[in-house]
């Protein structure tokens, strides 16, 4: 298979990837650099568990090309908590909302969540759930996951 090298910004570090030209960003973040939490779900755009941030905008990595990250930023869940391992507020926010239950869906509803929440920071109830339209959750209906944003838009303010 022909491969393609793509150098990118990945969690604030430059990276390069060295992968068939096939591949998504999704398949690289988990097989070339063993970061896990994006998960595939579905695998052609309809569940939003593959959520990562784009430059500033969430996308279903599942169908986003490697090779269309190339001098772009990419952040994943791995990438939101502090240096000293201190859990982003929307991260504890789920938590104490009890947001996460299987938790399958949750790293793509927080990388929604921290897009909206990255340029709107005082979002109405319709904006968020506009903002995880894209999400499936099989597990918590929905509520806590909205009511956990609302919590973290207060707590960035
Ligand atoms: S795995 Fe990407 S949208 Fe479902
Ligand atoms: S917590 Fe299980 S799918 Fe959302």
């Amino acid at each position: 298979m022909k491969k393609v090298s793509v150098s990118f910004t990945l969690n604030g570090d430059p990276v390069t990837a060295e992968v068939p030209v096939t591949w998504s960003l999704l398949k690289t973040l988990r097989e070339y650099f063993e970061l896990t939490g994006a998960k595939e779900g579905c695998g052609v755009g309809e569940c939003g568990a593959c959520t990562v941030i784009v430059d500033g905008d969430a996308v279903n990595a599942c169908l986003y090309p490697v090779f269309e990250a190339e001098g772009k930023s990419v952040m994943t869940i791995e990438g939101i908590a502090g240096e000293d391992g201190t859990l982003h507020p929307i991260q504890t926010a789920f938590l104490e909302n009890n947001g996460v239950q299987c938790g399958y869906c949750t790293s793509g509803m927080i990388m929604s969540a921290k897009a909206l929440l990255d340029q709107n920071q005082g979002p109405m109830e319709d904006e968020i759930r506009t903002s995880i339209a894209g999400n499936f959750c099989r597990c918590t209906g929905y509520v806590q996951i909205v009511e956990a944003i609302e919590m973290a838009a207060r707590e960035m303010e």
